[in-house]
């Protein structure tokens, strides 16, 4: 059996991670190994099978490079500065084995195929057969809006996209996750007697919420500035262009997906950090390279993966089926509010929404693993 190290497995992605391998069965098809960069001799997670008929060995150092020379593949969602520490010493150890990661940091070297295989599985089927041993998972928003709108994207469509995001907060991080609901109870908190009195006046209980927010008893420590009742037009550095990195990151890792990063389609928006919890949307304007009848886009869209869904534009159906919190915790990635622009029949609106901790940043690596079981 395939030798497999998990590294940063008790994270946020990590947690994920072991939640859909457990699901999918993926231990019964290899011989884990867990690492720990805190708890070297610990006792390893459930995995909803005995080895051996035994328990899991016991946790493995993260930093031993002759202990993870011993795996066939390592899979890490540990992070940017464990992957810049490790993965060149391993690979000056001369370790060859296969290393999937869901940190950003080698995404885009060359020796790196970026994976989404229901996008680009011929392109990782081609590395496997060229001898590539580096996979990475995408930049979220990325990685959901190609699930998204991929069929349009195989069809030669686009001519370019323009995807203003909505991100949520789980894309920053746990810590970010819990201050965002204590933001929400705290400005709830800061008028609960104003509301409950239903002669008081909603300018008041306004204004209370909007000194409050601007105030230094506002809780914000894991944000630069206030989510809740906010939200934040800036995510990730600055870059010299003008577009913040998170911007950046949807044509230059798009392309390379799609393997067009010698003929890139101009794929660039504004990201912006909303108080959604884990699950990014995205309003695309999308010109296309000509004038498609919007039926024979749906059917493009909905032909390309078995997760897209396309959502009627349609009041209700939208609401219902067309949110983060619709969404949440499943692997489906709606998109709707399909329609062709004022600007002409060239020019195509769309809204898409995904789970950010899954097709975002788990499920890619897991299926990596299996495509490379196969
Ligand atoms: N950079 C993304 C975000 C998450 O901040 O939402 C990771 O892909």
């Amino acid at each position: 059996m395939m030798k497999v190290g998990l590294i940063g497995w008790r994270g946020m992605v990590g947690s994920v991670l072991m939640g859909r391998m457990k699901e999918e069965r993926d231990f019964d098809h290899i011989d884990p190994v867990f690492f720990t960069t805190s708890n070297v001799g610990g006792t390893g997670p459930d995995i909803g099978r005995t080895i051996d008929g035994g328990q899991l060995p016991p946790l493995k150092d993260a930093a031993s490079i002759d202990e993870l020379k011993l795996c066939d593949t390592i899979i890490t969602c540990q992070g940017g500065d464990y992957t810049k520490e490790i993965y060149p010493k391993l690979r000056a150890a001369g370790w060859n084995g296969n290393w999937i990661d869901a940190a950003s940091t080698l995404r885009m070297k060359d020796e790196a195929i970026i994976i989404l295989d229901p996008v680009n599985g011929n392109v990782i089927r081609d590395g496997i057969a060229n001898g590539v041993k580096t996979y990475v998972g995408g930049n979220c928003t990325v990685s959901l809006m190609l699930m998204a709108m991929g069929g349009l994207f195989d069809a030669g469509l686009v001519e370019w996209v323009s995807p203003m995001t909505y991100q949520a907060a789980s894309g920053a991080g746990a810590r970010n996750m819990r201050e965002l609901i204590a933001q929400m109870g705290a400005v709830h908190a800061e008028v609960a007697d104003l509301l409950d009195d239903p002669a008081s006046a909603i300018l008041e209980i306004d204004r209370k919420v909007a000194d409050f927010i601007r105030s230094d008893r506002y809780p914000v420590d894991a944000w630069p500035v206030p989510l809740a009742g906010n939200l934040i037009p800036w995510i990730d550095v600055a870059l010299e262009s003008g577009q913040s990195k998170e911007e950046w990151k949807a044509q230059a890792e798009a392309n390379k997906i799609m393997r067009r990063s010698d003929k890139p389609i101009p794929i660039d928006g504004l990201c912006v950090r909303v108080g959604a919890m884990r699950c990014h949307s995205q309003a695309l304007t999308i010109k296309l390279t000509r004038d498609v009848p919007l039926a024979d886009i749906h059917s493009l869209i909905a032909a390309h993966n078995q997760w897209v869904k396309v959502v009627p534009n349609d009041r209700d159906i939208t609401m219902g089926e067309l949110t983060p919190a619709a969404v949440t915790g499943t692997l489906t990635v709606p998109i709707g509010r399909m329609r062709k622009l004022t600007m002409g029949p060239e020019y195509l609106t769309a809204f898409t929404v995904g789970d950010q901790l899954l097709w975002g940043a788990a499920e890619p690596l897991r299926r990596m693993l299996r495509i490379l079981l196969e």
